[in-house]
C-alpha cells in the first residue's frame, strides 16, 4: 500500500476565468438539491397564486380557486361575536333604561360596549375621557354641568336624536337670537349685558355697566338662560353663573356669542348605532360621574 499523497492536487475543473490576485473562480454546477428546491418554489409560487388572491387587477386581486378571503374571515368572527351577545343586547334593549345599572351583568356588558362606542363616535368631539379635555363648542360630558340633561332617558334622547342637526326632525333644538348682527341690541346693550354676565358668573365687572346690563338680561335673555342665569335644560340654554364654559367665559368670547349667536350641532346616532349601542353609550357617558 502507498499512502494518499497529503497535499490534493488542484481539480481539473472548468474555471469561470475570473481571476482576483490569482486566485482564480471555479464554475462548478449548482448542487442538485438546490436546484430541484428552486423549482419546488416555483411551482409552489404558481400554485399558490392561483389558489389564492394575488395578481392585482384593476379594481380588485385575482380572487384564487379557495375563495379565500380575510374581510369573510373578519365578518365571520363578527358574526360569532354578535351571536355570543345577542341575548344580552336583546336585554340591554328591553330593559328600563335606569334599572340597567342595578342589573350587574348587564352594567359591565353596557360599561365595556358603551366605551368602545364612545372611543369610536365620540371621543373625537367630546375628547377621550378621563381627562374631559375638548375643544370649543364641544361639551365635557364628565362634569355634572348639563346642557339638555344628564339623566338617563336625557342622555338618551340626545344621543339617539342629536342636536340641532338638519338630519333628525326630532333632534333637540333652540336658537340663541344674534343678538348684534340682527341688530336686537345695540353696542352699548351688549357691553352692559356682557358685564352682567361676567359679574353674575363671579369675575372681574364694571360695575356701573352691569348694574344696567342686568335689565337688559332680564328683557333678553331671562326667558332661555333664566333670571339668575341658571340656564334652562328644556332649550340646552347653558348656566352663565358658573365658571363652565362651552364657549368661553372672557369678555370677548361672551361679547363674540351675544353678538354672533353659537349653534353647537350634534349628530343624531339612531341611524349609525343600533338601539343596544346607544343604550350602551348612555350608560357609559351616565356613568362618567356627571350623571343624575
Ligand atoms: C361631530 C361632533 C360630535 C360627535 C361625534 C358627538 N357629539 Fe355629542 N355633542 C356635540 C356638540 C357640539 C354638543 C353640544 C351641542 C349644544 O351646544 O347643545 C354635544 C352634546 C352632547 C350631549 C349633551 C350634553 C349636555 O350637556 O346635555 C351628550 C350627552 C352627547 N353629546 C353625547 C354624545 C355621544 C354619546 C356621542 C357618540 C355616540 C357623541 N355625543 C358624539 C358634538 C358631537
Ligand atoms: C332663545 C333662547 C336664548 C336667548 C333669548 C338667549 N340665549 Fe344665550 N344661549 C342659548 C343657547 C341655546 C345657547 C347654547 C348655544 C350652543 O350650545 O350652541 C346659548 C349660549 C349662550 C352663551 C354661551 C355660554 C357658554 O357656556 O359658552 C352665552 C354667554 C349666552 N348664551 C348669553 C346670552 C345673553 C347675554 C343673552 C341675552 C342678551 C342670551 N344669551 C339670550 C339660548 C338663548
Amino acid at each position: 500500500m502507498c499512502a494518499k499523497p497529503l497535499k490534493k492536487e488542484p481539480r481539473q475543473v472548468e474555471t469561470t476565468g475570473h481571476a482576483w490576485d490569482g486566485i482564480e473562480e471555479y464554475n462548478n454546477p449548482l448542487p442538485r438539491w438546490w436546484v430541484w428546491v428552486f423549482y419546488a418554489t416555483i411551482v409552489w409560487g404558481i400554485g399558490y397564486t392561483i389558489a389564492y388572491p394575488a395578481w392585482p387587477l384593476v379594481t380588485q386581486a385575482t380572487p384564487g380557486l379557495l375563495g379565500a378571503s380575510t374581510r369573510a374571515d373578519v365578518a365571520a368572527e363578527i358574526a360569532a361575536v354578535d351571536a355570543a351577545n345577542a341575548d344580552i343586547k336583546a336585554r340591554l334593549v328591553a330593559a328600563d333604561l335606569n334599572a340597567i345599572g342595578a342589573d350587574p351583568e348587564l352594567a359591565a356588558f353596557a360599561e365595556r360596549a358603551g366605551a368602545a362606542v364612545f372611543r369610536t363616535n365620540c371621543a373625537q368631539c367630546h375628547g377621550s375621557g378621563a381627562a374631559g379635555v375638548v375643544g370649543k363648542g364641544y361639551p365635557n360630558l364628565l362634569d355634572d354641568d348639563w346642557l339638555w340633561g344628564g339623566t338617563m332617558e336625557d342622555i338618551h334622547l340626545t344621543i339617539t336624536h342629536g342636536i340641532r342637526n338638519t338630519t333628525d326632525p326630532d333632534a333637540r333644538y333652540s336658537e340663541m337670537p344674534k343678538f348684534g348682527v340682527d341688530g336686537i341690541l345695540d353696542a352699548t346693550q351688549i357691553s352692559q349685558v356682557v358685564e352682567h354676565v361676567l359679574a353674575i358668573s363671579g369675575q372681574e365687572h364694571d360695575a356701573a355697566l352691569a348694574a344696567d346690563g342686568a335689565t337688559v338680561f332680564a328683557e333678553n335673555c331671562a326667558a332661555c338662560h333664566m333670571e339668575d342665569g341658571s340656564g334652562d335644560r328644556a332649550q340646552g340654554a347653558p348656566r352663565l353663573n358658573d365658571q363652565i364654559w362651552l364657549y368661553g367665559g372672557t369678555r370677548e368670547a361672551i361679547t363674540q356669542t351675544v353678538t354672533y349667536s353659537r349653534f353647537g350641532v350634534m349628530p343624531n346616532w339612531n341611524t349609525r348605532l343600533s338601539e343596544d349601542e346607544i343604550r350602551a353609550a348612555a350608560f357609559y357617558v351616565h356613568g362618567r360621574g356627571g350623571g343624575e
